[in-house]
């Protein structure tokens, strides 16, 4: 049935604003004309705005708002990418669910979507709050033919992929925090956390989660994190069309990928870069053992934090964050 309704949907959207005739539709779907005006009145209750005239057929006026596997595919311009949309209203974490797809064979460039989650999963074991139908909260799963080392060139790649959406198709002008945080004036709008399942020299799958405040207010995020994070609608005062703002991700994510899987990581490297947030300055990292002061030089050719320390001596760091502060700033910023 759901496929039907896709297939039937993938018809009407390749002519858009033309019509298609009953007739046509039925011998495409191998079902009958009645079928068809029923699949047509379920797209109605689903929030679909359809024309229906005799003689010439059928046609989408509007795709509804509402976040769904079908709202995403209609006008998702994709070879590969999102072919496969899990949607749920409410889930744990959409990482749990790729998870277990994952497991089960599920295709490369399948994605998990929630309009909330009720375990979101950070970085470092921690948080993500995502509230109801205010965000991105997405899951994508890639089975890609690289060395497991390489995988976090994936969380940066992904990084680039939100910056361009953001700067380019939302009109803001973001920065990247080493190694996947996207700030808007300095807060973070945006999160990349990426698992994967491997063995010594081989990817199974990689699985990454993408977390975007979009239409939060300031009371949609928790007090204690106000300094630190923000959404578009805070930053923009627009709002914005989430199922649009998921289609730009996809289309801009599938050619990335398949940029990076075809060149390498260069060209990922130097977008990465037009985008880092403090490069040339003297940043503040921390480590769970320790906290210092460096240059940040730029990321290096495999995807490492570049750091000159005050001795001259240049590292590469893999698991360090930057700190929000640098040391003289600590009473100002928490
Ligand atoms: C971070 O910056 O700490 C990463 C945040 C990643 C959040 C996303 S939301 C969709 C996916 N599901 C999760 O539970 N986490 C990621």
């Amino acid at each position: 049935m759901a496929s039907t309704r896709n297939k039937l949907i993938k018809l009407l959207e390749k002519t858009r604003d033309n019509y298609v005739s009953g007739q046509f539709l039925s011998e495409e779907l191998n079902i009958s004309r009645a079928a068809i005006w029923k699949h047509m009145k379920e797209l109605e209750k689903d929030g679909y705005e359809i024309e229906g005239k005799s003689k010439r057929g059928y046609r989408i006026l509007k795709s509804p708002e509402k976040l769904s596997e079908n709202t995403i595919q209609w006008g998702l311009n994709t070879e590969w990418l999102g072919k496969k949309i899990i949607h749920k209203s409410s889930t744990t974490s959409t990482q749990h669910i790729a998870h277990q797809l994952a497991q089960e064979n599920t295709p490369h460039g399948t994605i998990v979507i929630a309009d909330e989650q009720t375990a979101g999963k950070g970085r470092m074991n921690r948080k993500w709050h995502s509230t109801e139908g205010k965000g991105v909260w997405m899951s994508i799963l890639l089975r890609p033919d690289i060395l497991p080392y390489l995988a976090p060139q994936l969380t940066l790649l992904t990084a680039t992929v939100l910056a361009d959406v953001l700067s380019k198709d939302m009109d803001t002008e973001p920065k990247i925090k080493w190694p996947n945080d996207i700030l808007i004036n300095n807060k973070k709008t945006a999160g990349i956390l990426t698992e994967m399942q491997a063995e010594q020299d081989q990817i199974q799958y990689v699985v990454i989660g993408v977390g975007i405040n979009v239409n939060h207010t300031l009371g949609d995020i928790p007090e204690d994190i106000h300094r630190k994070a923000t959404s578009l609608q805070i930053e923009t005062n627009k709002t914005f069309d989430i199922t649009n703002l998921i289609q730009h991700i996809l289309q801009t994510f599938e050619s990335a990928y398949d940029s990076y899987i075809k060149y390498g990581f260069p060209n990922v490297k130097n977008k990465w870069e037009s985008y880092g947030f403090r490069i040339g300055e003297t940043i503040q990292i921390k480590t769970i053992k320790k906290s210092w002061e460096a240059v940040f030089l730029g990321i290096a050719e495999d995807g490492a934090l570049l750091t000159k320390n005050n001795d001259g001596e240049i590292k590469k760091l893999y698991s360090a964050e930057i700190d929000w502060y640098r040391e003289g700033e600590r009473n100002h910023v928490n």
